[in-house]
């Protein structure tokens, strides 16, 4: 059956303290919409519908960059979840199949969860996800008659006895597009919020004759971000969630609780990741690569047999081929090094191509911007750039040259020949011994003269 989606985005987020609405903040260098959208794909949804209000206009443009499908409506009063789904009525109004409503500030439901969902859904005409709470809280309560859903009592108007109940509603509700509005038409706010309640629609489905059910996930599942400190406990269970997955599919953590990945990060069996290694967005490594320690990788590829580190930056842009080796403090930008280059030591590589088995020696730096423009350096393959080269982009040093140490390159250099541009060393015998000796006389003479 068809899913369609609606997530819930319009909230304050009072607590976050922040000019960014609550759902941009990230875990994992996305932003908590993207964990809720990527959440509600396991459903495959036909219309993903965001509803938005506090900061809507950055919610439009960054819901819209993570996915153009997406449709967004305005709830420009908060007057309750009720009313805030209503509020994506107008783009669903006829849409076939099921809905699922999501909250965007919910990052952490799984696929399994929701196929869950799904299979209940079978048997039910609508479907709760629910949790057992240590601390219930202020949640809406679950009634259940056995294994049938009754009701959903918000904590505000609970009485002692059903405060007493900790199976809580964790906000996913899962039911037919049409029962959806039409139920949610007859939702009210009479109740001690004054708000619109979407808990309220379970009451009325089970009055109108349709069967409910609850679903139980893990709590962990259900955290929902309203401070910051809940976006730093979400960050800390993604980053344990991925760890284990990585470990699980082969990748080689020795202290994995100080390994940090972003969302996307990709990595292939068969690579060992060493201590204290950062990823930010958009890392691919491949099988049997190596990364240690230190290092801090971002948009770039790492193919098959690379080493990248100890204390190694790759920056956006970055591809290294097979076999590559960067080493200590070598940063690279917007750069490709081809089979076996090498550059192992205190290096800038930006805005570049490098052959396959280059050397890069170290202290080497393409100067790559004139303070306007970006420029590029092209070097060829089986090249050898001496220790300390500022090469001056725009340049080409062509296949199997090489530079001198210290030079400085700024026209290009023909396949096979050697630059060297350093003024002509010149010896001074003796020059040393003398220069330090006038230099300690001088300064006993001082230390004499203070005394
Ligand atoms: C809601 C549920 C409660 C459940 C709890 C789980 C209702 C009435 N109550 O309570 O049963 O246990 O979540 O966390 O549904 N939002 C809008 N527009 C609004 C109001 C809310 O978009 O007008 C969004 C918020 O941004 C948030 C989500 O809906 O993402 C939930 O709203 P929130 O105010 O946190 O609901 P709770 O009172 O916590
Ligand atoms: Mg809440």
């Amino acid at each position: 059956m068809s899913t369609n989606l609606v997530i819930l985005a319009a909230g304050k987020g009072t607590r976050m303290k922040s000019d960014l609405p609550k759902v941009l903040h990230e875990v994992a260098h996305a932003p908590l919409l993207l964990h809720a959208m990527q959440a509600g794909a396991a459903l495959s949804p036909r219309r993903t519908v965001i509803v938005a209000g506090h900061g809507a206009e950055d919610v439009t443009a960054a819901s819209q960059g993570l996915d153009a499908k997406v449709e967004i409506v305005i709830q420009h009063e908060q007057n309750g979840t009720g009313h805030a789904v209503l509020c994506a009525r107008g783009p669903l109004a006829d849409a076939p199949g099921d809905t699922l409503v999501l909250y965007g500030d919910t990052p952490f439901i799984r696929a399994e969860t929701l196929a869950r969902m799904r299979e209940a859904r079978e048997r039910f005409d609508l479907v709760v996800l629910g949790f057992e709470a240590t601390d219930p809280g202020r949640y809406g309560r679950l009634v259940m008659d056995g294994n049938r859903l009754e009701r959903i009592v918000e904590f505000k108007d609970a009485s002692n006895e059903e405060r007493k109940i900790s199976f809580c509603n964790s906000g996913v509700i899962l039911t037919s597009n049409s029962a959806l509005f039409d139920l949610l038409g007859q939702v009210t706010n009479d109740n001690a919020a004054g708000e619109y309640y979407l808990t309220d629609i379970i009451g009325l489905a089970r009055h109108a004759g349709l069967s409910c059910t609850a679903v139980a996930c893990d709590e962990a599942e259900t955290l929902g971000v309203n401070s910051r400190a809940d976006l730093a406990r979400a960050e800390a269970a993604f980053q344990a969630r991925k760890r284990a997955e990585m470990l699980e599919n082969g990748v080689g953590l020795s202290a994995p609780e100080t390994v940090f990945f972003a969302h996307d990060t990709h990595i292939g069996p068969d690579t060992t990741i060493e201590p204290h290694v950062v990823f930010g967005p958009g890392v691919t490594v491949e099988n049997g690569a190596r990364i240690r320690a230190f290092s801090h990788l971002e948009g770039a590829h790492v193919s098959r047999g690379a080493i990248v580190g100890p204390y190694a930056r790759l920056r956006p842009g970055t591809e290294l081929s097979e076999d590559v080796h960067v080493g200590n403090f070598v940063e690279i930008k917007n750069a490709v090094l081809g089979p076996g280059a090498k550059a192992n030591h205190l290096a800038y590589i930006g805005d570049a191509s490098v052959g396959e088995q280059t050397n890069i020696g170290a202290g080497t730096i393409t100067c790559n911007y004139d303070g306007v423009f970006k420029h590029r350096t092209e070097i060829g393959a089986r090249a050898f750039i001496g220790s300390d080269t500022m090469l001056v982009a725009p340049v080409r040093v062509g296949d199997e040259a090489m530079t001198a140490t210290g030079t400085v390159v700024n026209k290009d250099v023909p396949e096979g020949a050697m630059a060297i541009a350093r003024a002509p060393q010149d010896n001074k015998p003796g020059f040393a011994k003398k220069f330090f000796a006038k230099l300690k006389a001088r300064k006993a003479d001082e230390i004499k003269k203070g005394e």
